[in-house]
């Protein structure tokens, strides 16, 4: 058995983002070792072998629309992976980066992403409870422009309080909401995220200190821990966790998988949901999530 030939990306081209660090960096790896044409993004250096890296500030549309004039014509696969932490006052920003830009960027790529291909999101457990949001996010989802979504943005100030769970919500009713639209499904594009539990990556510092209401590296630490970890008595994930099983997502091991919200947490979320269906702690899901995130 070509194990090679069974993920399919032999001579293929895939553009990812984020390449520079963390979960798409593994992702990055495997799919160089898996014979990919890798064209990459990010706006930090990216220190791997890819066809071709590009430098670029994705939370600027304009900087999006420079990029996207030199990738090439035919893309089979599409990893966006790029994100940040949040921070006080950055609520907009983290919008912009975690989820608007991989919107624009999937839908002006789109009639390049050839029959049968993919498209596959770095979503987080930070989403969880997704579903309180679908309305609003769909709201958005459907605005025409980049300018309409900002307006949109500053006119719904309090939904992006929860900055960085906002957007993953975002991202999550996107693969929901878009995976049976005609402009994926007539070509048969999959579309597709990930959800990653706690992972030590290049995020992991500003996560711990922003998750700190002083800001403090060890109390973060710490809180992040009791949310993920110590109910289990678990470990944070390691990159390539969390980056191998994406590059299987978008893979043709995957072919008959569109739509998927795949939760990579050591089934934690799924914990909380028994809980709730449950009512052990006679708490509801959305009780359970708000706690989780935050
Ligand atoms: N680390 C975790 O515990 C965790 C958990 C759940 C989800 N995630 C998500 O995983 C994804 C990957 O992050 P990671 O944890 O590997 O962190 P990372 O910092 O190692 O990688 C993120 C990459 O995104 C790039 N990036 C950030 N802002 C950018 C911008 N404006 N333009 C272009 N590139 C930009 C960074 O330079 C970096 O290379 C993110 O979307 C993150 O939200 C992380």
């Amino acid at each position: 058995m070509d194990l090679k030939k069974i993920f399919g990306y032999e001579g293929k081209n895939v553009v990812i983002t984020g390449s520079a660090s963390g979960m798409s960096k593994s992702a990055t790896e495997l799919l160089l070792e898996l014979g990919a044409n890798v064209y990459a993004i990010d706006i930090n250096e990216i220190t791997l072998p890819v066809t071709k890296a590009f430098k670029a500030d994705l939370s600027n549309k304009e900087e999006i629309d420079r990029v996207i004039e030199e990738l090439p014509d035919k893309i089979d696969a599409l990893f966006l992976c790029h994100g940040i932490a949040y921070f006080k006052g950055k609520e907009l920003l983290v919008q912009k980066v975690n989820f608007y830009s991989q919107k624009y960027m999937t839908e002006k790529l789109l009639n390049r992403i050839s029959e049968h291909g993919s498209v596959t999101y770095i979503s987080s457990v930070g989403g969880f409870g997704w579903q309180q949001v679908y309305d609003k996010a769909v709201e958005l989802i459907n605005l025409p422009t980049w300018e309409d979504a900002m307006d949109w943005y500053n006119n719904h100030k309090e939904l992006i309080q929860s900055a960085y769970v906002f957007a993953k919500q975002c991202l999550e009713s996107y693969v929901t909401y878009k995976c049976m639209a005609p402009e994926f499904i007539n070509k048969k594009i999959r579309i597709n995220a990930i959800n990653p539990g706690d992972t030590i990556t290049g995020l992991t510092e500003d996560f711990n200190r922003s998750t700190s209401p002083s800001g403090n590296l060890e109390e973060g630490e710490q809180m992040i821990s009791n949310i993920f970890l110590k109910s289990w008595n678990g470990y944070p994930a390691e990159p390539k966790d969390m980056g191998y099983p994406l590059v299987v997502v978008g893979s043709d091991i995957c072919s008959y998988m569109s739509g998927q919200l795949i939760y990579i947490d050591f089934g934690l979320t799924s914990s909380w949901t028994s809980q709730a269906l449950l009512q052990e702690n006679k708490k509801s899901i959305e009780e359970i999530s708000q706690e989780a995130n935050s």
